[in-house]
């Protein structure tokens, strides 16, 4: 049930987690380290720490932590075997699994998608070279697109016959159904889905060919465009968005991602230069593409569709996207009836502009409503300010809420005090899942953490109170151990570790290296183990040392006096003051320099000593 334990070894050791992170955010140098804005909570300024050397990374913000497996769970939402599918597949690893049902499963999902990337050059390579294309080519001349831009975008002409892919990529008639490229008809027959079509191949998010987006020949009979069915096993509408993986570099690197309706859009704009553009394929705009967009860096997401379409979004969704996924959601204005793609050939600085002045959703929603009220007449006023407080009332913030009614009073000039009356006076309940945004506005003013209950665990709720620059010296000790084994090499022992989770931390790391230890003791010692690999210690060893000894000297003092309480005996006594007294002295020569070696010499064995004693 999984991948042999040496192909997943293999495939970590061939990762570069920096690259890999990189897909996803703008990654930097910051001294042995990287610092990265965390794709996986999202933020504006950075707070993941990557550490290629030991391939793990941790977030500050968020807690997040792990390795290249756990990253691309995380980012392509992913089981463990298929994280480790994806790397296997980028770094050219073959992958064996233990069981043949599990591997023939994953198998069958590759070889359609292999199908899908047979039909794409099969499309691709009628289009260029085909006889029966040059209609087809004519017409994506007429719309502008040169040779390079149909290779780059590996558009491609599905012939007008009924079999042609079907009988190129010898598929069964499961698999031809499945890969949406086809289906058996009623004469018993394999019949191709995509017949006279333009073809515009549509990538997941890494790049692996899963559907098409087919247009008519203008002239020709049929829907103006039709996409992979639904029915098909590799392509899912609601999760795939057109051009994402082509333009990933443009989204991370600036942030954001312009949402267009169409294929072609998305090429207007990138033969206008703006190269972050994505299209939703033949559906709305789900939870799913923008956490994908999420996924990708995107906090500022700009709709370019239609302005009739984008004022009909589901404004209570955008707002609570907002929210949940800390995004700013803004509209790029195009004038009535064009779409982007006309506007980069007509006007390619006036598609620049609309997106530089894009506005926020609500702002343009307003606008609209405003512009089209009749201002002539007192009812006409009135009617404007009704619809337009109908829009406001939509957005979930007070604060934002109200600076819009002003805008409502200056262009109806209604007075204000009157407005936010209505305001208030028809406010709706909101829905309770706006209430809540899942981590705090400033992570970094947390409490001073206490050591005694602090807790390694990761928990979404309760946002961490880790801080690698006050870390207890028990934790110190481990990153030693992780980093500078040889320093502290002989002068550490499990006794020295009073909380058990770190003591099962340290305990993993005398055996094996820490992503090894990590992996097999799971949970929360895992997580520590992580958090601490991922920036080396500027700790002095001999001062962790004598910190860490010094505690659990205190913690058997404790224990002594305690056990020395309940003795019966007059000897039995005496015999714990002496160990008391003597463990005492010990202790105090610790905060000595000239002495603390010494001390940690008799102290460590006679700790080690004392815990068997204890029979523990
Ligand atoms: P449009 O009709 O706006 O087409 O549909 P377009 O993108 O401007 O295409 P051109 O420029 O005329 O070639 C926008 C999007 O809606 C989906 C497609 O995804 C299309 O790109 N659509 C449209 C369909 O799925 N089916 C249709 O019949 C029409
Ligand atoms: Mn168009």
């Amino acid at each position: 049930m999984g991948i042999h334990d040496e192909d997943i070894a293999r495939t970590r050791a061939a990762v570069d987690l920096v690259a890999i992170i990189g897909e996803h955010t703008e990654i930097k140098r910051s001294g042995r380290n990287w610092m990265a804005r965390c794709p996986i909570h999202g933020e504006r300024t950075p707070s993941l720490s990557v550490s290629p050397e030991k391939g793990v990374y941790y977030c500050f913000g968020c807690g997040a932590s792990g390795d290249a497996i756990t990253f691309v769970q995380e980012m392509e939402s992913l089981d463990f075997v298929g994280a480790v599918e994806s790397l296997a597949g980028r770094y050219g690893i073959q992958l064996r699994y233990t069981s043949a049902g599990e591997g023939q499963r994953r198998g069958r999902k590759k070889g359609l998608q292999e199908a899908v990337g047979k039909a794409l050059d099969f499309y691709h390579e009628r289009l260029l070279s085909g006889q029966n294309s040059a209609e087809a080519r004519a017409y994506l001349r007429s719309r502008g697109y040169d040779g390079e831009l149909v290779r780059r975008y590996k558009i491609g002409w599905a012939p007008d016959d009924w079999d042609q892919l079907a009988r190129h990529v010898q598929l069964s008639a499961d698999d031809l159904r499945d890969s949406g490229l086809g289906f058996v008809n009623k004469a018993g027959r394999q019949q191709d889905a995509f017949r006279g079509r333009v073809m515009f191949p549509i990538h997941d998010e890494r790049g692996e060919p899963v559907g098409f987006g087919g247009r008519i020949l203008p002239g020709h009979e049929g829907p103006k465009y039709k996409n992979t069915t639904t029915e098909a096993e590799v392509y899912d509408k609601s999760k795939v968005l057109y051009g994402l993986h082509t333009h990933r570099d443009g989204i991370v690197k600036a942030g954001e991602a312009i949402i267009c309706e169409g294929y072609t859009d998305v090429i207007g704009y990138a033969t206008a230069g703006i190269l972050r553009a994505v299209a939703t394929c033949g559906t709305a705009l789900t939870e799913e593409h923008v956490r994908l967009l999420k996924r990708f860096s995107a906090n500022r997401l700009v709709l370019s569709f239609d302005a009739d379409a984008a004022g009909l979004a589901a404004a209570e969704r955008v707002y609570a996207w907002e929210k949940e996924y800390e995004l700013d959601i803004r509209v790029a204005a195009l004038p009535s009836g064009v779409d982007p793609d006309d506007l980069a050939r007509q006007d390619p600085e006036g598609l620049h502009r609309a997106v530089d002045e894009a506005v926020p959703f609500l702002k343009f929603r307003l606008d609209r409503v405003l512009d089209a009220g009749d201002m002539s007449t007192p009812e006409g006023k009135a009617r404007a300010a009704e619809a337009a407080l109908d829009v406001v009332r939509e957005h979930p913030d007070t604060l934002v809420r109200d600076q819009y009614v002003i805008e409502i009073a200056d262009h109806t000039r209604i007075e204000l005090a009157r407005l936010r009356e209505l305001l208030a006076a028809e406010r709706r309940p909101r829905p309770a899942a706006q209430q809540s945004t899942r981590y705090p506005e400033s992570r970094y003013a947390e409490p001073e953490p206490n050591w005694d209950d602090y807790d390694p665990g990761v928990d979404p709720d309760d946002p961490p109170r880790f801080d690698l620059n006050r870390l207890t010296p028990e934790d110190e000790a481990i990153r030693l151990m992780i980093h500078r084994p040889d320093e502290v090499a002989g002068r550490l022992s499990a006794v020295l570790f009073g909380n058990p989770v770190r003591r099962e931390a340290f305990v993993s790391l005398e055996s094996e290296g820490v992503m090894a230890a990590a992996d097999r003791v799971g949970g929360r010692a895992a997580t520590l183990l992580r958090r601490l690999a991922v920036e080396a210690s500027e700790a002095d060893a001999d001062d962790v040392v004598a910190g860490v000894v010094r505690l659990a000297a205190d913690r058997v003092v404790r224990d002594l006096q305690l056990d020395a309480r309940h003795a019966s005996g007059v000897e039995d006594r005496q015999g714990f003051a002496q160990a008391i007294a003597w463990v005492k002295t010990q202790s105090e020569q610790l905060s000595e320099r000239s002495s603390r070696e010494a001390a940690v010499d008799q102290l460590l064995p006679w700790l080690n000593q004392h815990a068997e004693g204890r029979g523990a």
